[in-house]
């Protein structure tokens, strides 16, 4: 417990300078308890993971083995990012499991949001275990943990209910018999993206909004089909690219697309066409527990609705949220 308390003289890591000290200091921190054993690291492409990966490759080179897990419901480009960056710029230890048909077919006519959520972190628990029981010789399970995780816990245990329900798709059983490295466990996500960007990695990668365990899942309103899962891929691809233009994207907190599983009647050659609307939700937060509106310039919408009804097989409409948290939550499941 005892180094689980950020000491009260530690500097926040605000520069390039302070974070290269950081990672000399895990770096040396991580030889000495992991020695010549394996680490296995669930690699989701998420900041955190992200960066422990860069910093144990660093310290430990191929004794990391990074598994990173696709449930086909990341967003267009994540996962083929990860096997450019991990696998071949960085060189890892890693292993790419496409379990997209195992997610989709589990979550074949399941409406009910929470049991979408349950069904997604139980298969992801399922996937990573059969990979890590390939393995062999395995001590060490390193984590993404980060510092409000440690926080949002203890306030948990406190008042004897969690602040938020939200399971991380990285979340694993308690019975693991390995023991944790967690070398980010007492900083803050700020400073977890300066390490990052000290470490080499990508500034888009680093600067990635959050983005939930359970996916384009959550996304994909009620049963996900696959071809309502694809036009969502596609219109949040062009939704991302637009904002990065107009530099939305430094600014936004958060922002994506939802498709309800409805359809509306449309035109589109002279000729009657059915559709999905998208809607566009893009929110400012600082604790995620409220969060107020972007007020997106109508320019830039109308180049949004024109991209995506024209460019993505499916969609007819596209619709934009204006609700506050509260009382909308963030995501719509
Ligand atoms: P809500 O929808 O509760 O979302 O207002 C608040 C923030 O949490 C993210 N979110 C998740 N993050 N695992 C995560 O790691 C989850 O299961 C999950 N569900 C929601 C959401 O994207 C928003 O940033």
């Amino acid at each position: 417990m005892e180094n689980n308390v950020r000491p009260a003289d530690m500097a926040r890591i605000t520069t390039p300078e302070l974070a290269q000290a950081f990672i000399e200091e895990q770096v040396a921190a991580v030889r000495a308890q992991v020695g010549d054993k394996k680490v296995l690291l669930a690699l989701s492409g998420g900041v955190d993971s992200s960066v422990v990966a860069a910093l144990l490759i660093k310290a430990i080179g191929k004794q990391l083995v990074c598994v990173h897990v696709n449930h086909g419901l990341m967003r267009k480009g994540e996962s083929e990012q990860v096997i450019e960056i991990f696998g071949k710029e960085l060189d890892a230890n890693l292993i790419y499991v496409d379990a997209t048909d195992r997610f989709l077919n589990l979550l074949a006519g399941v409406s009910d949001p929470e049991k979408k959520r349950k069904i997604i972190g139980a298969e992801f628990i399922n996937v990573f275990d059969e990979e890590a029981s390939k393995l062999e010789g395995i001590d060490f399970l390193a984590q993404g943990t980060i510092y409000p995780d440690i926080l949002e816990s203890i306030k948990a245990k406190e008042s004897g209910k969690p602040v938020k329900s939200h399971h991380n798709v990285g979340g694993l059983p308690e019975d693991m018999k390995m023991a944790l490295v967690e070398p980010v466990k007492l900083l803050f996500k700020d400073e977890v993206r300066v390490v990052g960007e000290a470490l080499g990695l990508p500034h888009a990668m680093v600067y990635r909004q959050p983005f939930p365990g359970p996916g384009l899942g959550v996304r994909c309103l009620g049963a996900i089909t696959r071809d309502r899962l694809h036009a969502l891929r596609e219109a949040d691809a062009i939704l991302r690219e637009e904002f990065d233009n107009c530099g939305l994207a430094e600014k936004v907190w958060q922002y994506f697309i939802a498709i309800p599983d409805i359809k509306s009647v449309g035109v589109r050659n002279e000729m009657r066409y059915e559709g999905w609307p998208a809607i566009i939700r893009a929110v400012n937060t600082t604790d995620a527990m409220t969060a107020t509106i972007e007020e997106i310039p109508y320019p830039i919408l109308h180049k949004i609705v024109s991209r995506i009804t024209t460019e993505v097989e499916g969609i007819n409409r596209v619709l934009m949220d204006l609700t506050p948290k509260p009382v909308g939550t963030i995501e719509w499941e």
